[in-house]
């Protein structure tokens, strides 16, 4: 199976190797866990390393926000955008259903092979018909199948409950779901992962703990970390 490489230090440990290619990832977790950051970090060194064009879709915080939070580990993504390496989608929020159109465009504008939607909890803000949402994402899914993407689709655990998404579909449609938790530990709070499901891989069943820094994240795959029952 080809694969093709997270640029997150020590997850394709994890995963044998990288993340299938055109393959659909999801990413969850509650708030503040570095989704954000694993999916810019996955963008910018899949361009900057590998060549790889990649399209960032958020309907959470804008671009400009992004790129700014970005800059601070070191990622310049006006550079890439500049050379038609790189694009952050622009939509109307009145016309939300056209957002997959133009994402399928700017895909095959600069050729993209790489996709970020971060995230689909805040897709759900711009409709409110669960059926519709749903109808959406499945289609997301098969539009970027259909592109030969692969794709880092974040969404979000709702504290408390016990699912792995807020819709409940995001997992089905997805090829391999990682979850980053946020959990305390007597006095402090721990950063741990668990890839929970990657199709076609023999992958870790273990929590890992990582850590967010100046230069992003970087999982420990050797270390196994311990976090209360839930
Ligand atoms: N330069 C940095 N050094 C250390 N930690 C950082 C740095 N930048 C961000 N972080 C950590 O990353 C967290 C934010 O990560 P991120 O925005 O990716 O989370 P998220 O899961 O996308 O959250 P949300 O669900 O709110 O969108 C911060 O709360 C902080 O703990
Ligand atoms: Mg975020």
């Amino acid at each position: 199976m080809e694969r093709v490489k997270s640029c997150i230090p020590g997850l394709d440990e994890l995963t044998g190797g990288g993340f299938p290619s055109n393959h659909l990832i999801l990413v969850t977790g509650t708030s503040g866990t570095g989704k954000t950051v694993l999916g810019t970090q996955f963008a910018y060194y899949g361009v900057k390393k590998y060549k790889e064009n990649g399209v960032y879709l958020s309907f959470e915080e804008p671009a400009e926000a992004i790129k700014e939070n970005a800059r601070g580990f070191g990622w310049d993504f006006a550079e890439l955008e500049k050379a038609g390496k790189f694009r952050f989608i622009k939509y109307d929020p009145y016309h939300i259903e056209d957002v997959f159109d133009i994402l399928e465009s700017e895909i095959r504008n600069i050729k993209a092979t790489r996709v970020v939607v971060d995230s689909i909890s805040a897709l759900g803000l711009h409709v409110r018909d669960d059926s519709e949402l749903r109808r959406m994402i499945f289609n997301l899914s098969l539009t970027l199948r259909k592109l030969n993407c692969t794709s880092v689709i974040i969404s979000e655990i709702v504290p408390g409950t016990h699912g792995l998404s807020r819709y409940g579909v995001e997992e089905f449609v997805s090829d391999g779901v990682i979850v980053l938790y946020y959990e305390r530990i007597e006095t402090t709070f721990a950063r741990t992962l668990h890839v929970w499901k990657m199709r076609g891989s023999k992958h870790s069943e273990k929590l890992h703990p990582y850590k967010i820094d100046r230069s992003g994240i970087t999982i420990y795959p050797e270390e196994e970390a311990f976090i209360k029952e839930r």
